[in-house]
């Protein structure tokens, strides 16, 4: 696509839904709708967050982007093509230019093939180069991550988990992707060596001009490298906006929630805690109206009723009927603190909140099949 202004990836009214099958003939009867609808774009060279609590639909949004499962519905546009209209062998070419690194790296990286295997694999499936071509892109993928050259004769369990992160970031940057998606990269990593790794891929980026959509549900990380943040709620997006003003203003009471249940977050803005009760519902069973409703202080009658659509303010974008009213009243800043302040009024601060976060971190399950990089 010429148009340069033209994000690199647009994704709209994005559905992934998984068939529930039960009895003896496998009759389906019922679907998990993980992905129920989500739409944001992303510019060449920037870094869409995604957070949520564990289960809301990230990963399956991620591999439905470059089709390791098949969305149900709506588009994804990358570079001006639909990747979803794709045969395979165009398909195949557009997976070269758009690859995944997961969170587990003891997971992602076959225990039996060489590191050298696992990074010509994608090569020989794309045909690029002969032997010496070959050899010259994989040793410099490695050396861009920081491992050496050495690292080729050696296998995935010779290494660290910080080091089998870098093999795994290599194998993808070994195709020259323009794009990663990057599922929880730094979950499954000590604390000691996270930075390392959020680092390397903040200059991989601006070296290689890449673009990234960065899964995590560690919100202090998903502020220092993201331009943009979604948050996502049972398959759903509640609330879009640069990283600057979605952590200086949140709108959604969800948003809310979970940045009060970060103690870092906290601190720097002495935001009190907002408690959520109840469990995140099944997304086999979404409740109608406004998603959030059975957990939200601050739901009315029409939450359980009217799905809350789209409020905009510059680039910054809701789903709440309390937020849509407050925005109508004044500004973002103004209508954050009142729903703040109304938070804490409908019984915040019993300091049971970091629960919300507490099961988004204790949560390295990947659905079936995951554990697969794209070659
Ligand atoms: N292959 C699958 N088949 C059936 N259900 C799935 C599959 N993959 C994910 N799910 C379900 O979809 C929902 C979203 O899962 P996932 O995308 O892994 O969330 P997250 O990455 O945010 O933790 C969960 O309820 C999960 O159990
Ligand atoms: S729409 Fe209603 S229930 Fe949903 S987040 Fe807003 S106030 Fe809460
Ligand atoms: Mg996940």
């Amino acid at each position: 696509m010429s148009d340069a202004t033209a994000p690199l990836l647009a994704v709209s009214d994005l559905e992934t839904h998984f068939p529930i099958r039960r009895g003896l003939l496998r009759r389906v009867v019922g679907q998990v709708r993980a992905v129920d609808g989500i739409s944001f774009t992303i510019q060449r060279g920037r870094t869409l967050g995604l957070v949520g609590e564990s289960g809301c639909g990230k990963t399956t949004a991620g591999r439905s982007i470059l089709r390791l499962v098949e969305p149900t519905a709506g588009s994804v546009r990358f570079a001006g093509r639909e990747v979803r209209a794709e045969r395979p062998a165009a398909l195949r070419s557009l997976r070269r230019r758009m690859q995944i690194v997961f969170q587990d790296p003891y997971g992602s990286l076959n225990p039996r093939m060489t590191v050298r295997a696992l990074l010509e694999e994608g090569l020989l499936v794309h045909r690029m180069g002969d032997g010496r071509e070959r050899l010259r892109r994989m040793t410099a993928a490695l050396e861009r991550t920081g491992m050496p050259a050495g690292t080729l004769a050696r296998y995935p369990h010779e290494f660290s988990g910080g080091q089998r992160q870098r093999i795994a970031i290599a194998r993808a940057l070994v195709l020259e992707p323009e794009f990663l998606v990057l599922d929880e990269p730094i979950s499954a990593l000590d604390v000691s060596i996270q930075a390392q790794v959020v680092n390397l891929l903040v200059e991989l980026r601006r070296e290689l001009g890449l673009t990234y959509l960065f899964v995590s549900h560690d919100l202090s990380v998903v502020e220092y490298i993201s331009d943009d943040v979604a948050v996502m709620y049972l398959g759903r997006l509640v609330e879009t906006a640069p990283a600057t003003d979605l952590y200086a203003r949140p709108l959604h009471p969800y948003t809310h929630a979970l940045f009060s249940a970060v103690p870092s977050v906290e601190a720097e803005r002495r935001r009190r805690r907002i408690i959520l009760p109840g469990d995140v519902p099944s997304p086999a069973r979404p409740p109608a109206g406004c998603r959030f409703h059975p957990r939200c202080p601050l739901a009315e009658a029409v939450c359980r009723e009217v799905d809350p659509p789209a409020t905009t303010i510059g680039g910054h974008r809701v789903h709440c009927h309390v937020a849509a009213r407050e925005l109508a009243a004044g500004d973002a800043a103004a209508a954050s603190q009142r729903i703040a302040s109304l938070l804490t009024a409908a019984g915040g601060d019993r300091g049971e909140a970091s629960k919300i976060v507490a099961t988004a971190a204790t949560s390295p399950h990947s659905p079936p099949g995951s554990g697969k990089a794209t070659p």
